[in-house]
């Protein structure tokens, strides 16, 4: 699947068939979370695979009884422990610890999705429950709950805002009326560029020559 494909038709999916995830894929999503960005490749991310079923539940009862995780035949529990960044970084390192991780949860989704595979991020968890059952301490982050599997609904696009909405330019809040405007502005501001670029190019290739 292309990138932006994969990126604009990923959906969260919350139903999933009773089929097993093989090796090959979740080695794959394992790399996928490798490779994501991180502060200073500290890679400070850690992941429990959860496949039996009554850990599943249990994964399932501590995220706020939302029961339909437990269908997923595959669930890993997304962690970052800051400790290492924070020495590294001070108090900034323990942001850097939930951005670095949720970068690779991303990378996770998009995973599970290039390879037909489905998935939610769920946040909405108690936490104490989940450090009890699955052994994490204190000190370290949950970040996500994932439910993977192989997706027994489809889910449309939810609404989404627009990207004048989401888009400001050169300053915080300073808005973009017409992004097609912007856009065309945009392409013409770098079209002007290229050619400058290739006139002073051209300009210092006749200098060599002389
Ligand atoms: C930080 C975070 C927490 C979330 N927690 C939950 C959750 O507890 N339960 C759930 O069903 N979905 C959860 N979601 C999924 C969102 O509801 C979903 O991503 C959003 O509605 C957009 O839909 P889409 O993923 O299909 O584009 C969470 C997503 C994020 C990023």
């Amino acid at each position: 699947m292309e990138t932006l494909e994969c990126i604009k038709s990923r959906r969260s999916v919350r139903k999933f068939l009773d089929i097993p995830v093989e090796a090959e894929k979740l080695s794959n999503i394992l790399e996928a979370a490798q490779n994501a960005p991180c502060a200073g490749n500290l890679q400070e991310w850690k992941f429990i695979l959860v496949t039996d079923k009554p850990a599943r539940q249990k994964v399932a009862e501590a995220c706020l009884e939302q029961y339909w995780i437990s269908s997923a035949p595959l669930v890993i529990i997304a962690c970052s422990d800051p400790s290492k960044p924070k020495k590294f970084y001070d108090e900034a390192g323990e942001r850097f610890a939930i951005m670095d991780a949720s970068a690779a949860v991303e990378n996770m989704l998009l995973a599970v999705h290039d390879q037909g595979l489905a998935s939610c991020w769920v946040s909405g968890f108690e936490e104490e429950m989940l450090r009890r059952e699955f052994n994490i301490p204190d000190s370290v982050f949950i970040i996500a709950v994932l439910p993977i599997g192989y997706p027994d609904e489809k889910v449309p696009v939810p609404p989404k805002l627009t990207l004048e909405n989401i888009t400001f330019i050169s300053s915080y809040g300073n808005r973009v009326k017409d992004i097609a405007a912007y856009m065309e502005w945009y392409g013409e501001h770098v079209q002007k560029v290229i050619k400058k670029g290739k006139e002073l190019v051209k300009k210092f290739v006749k200098k060599l020559g002389e």
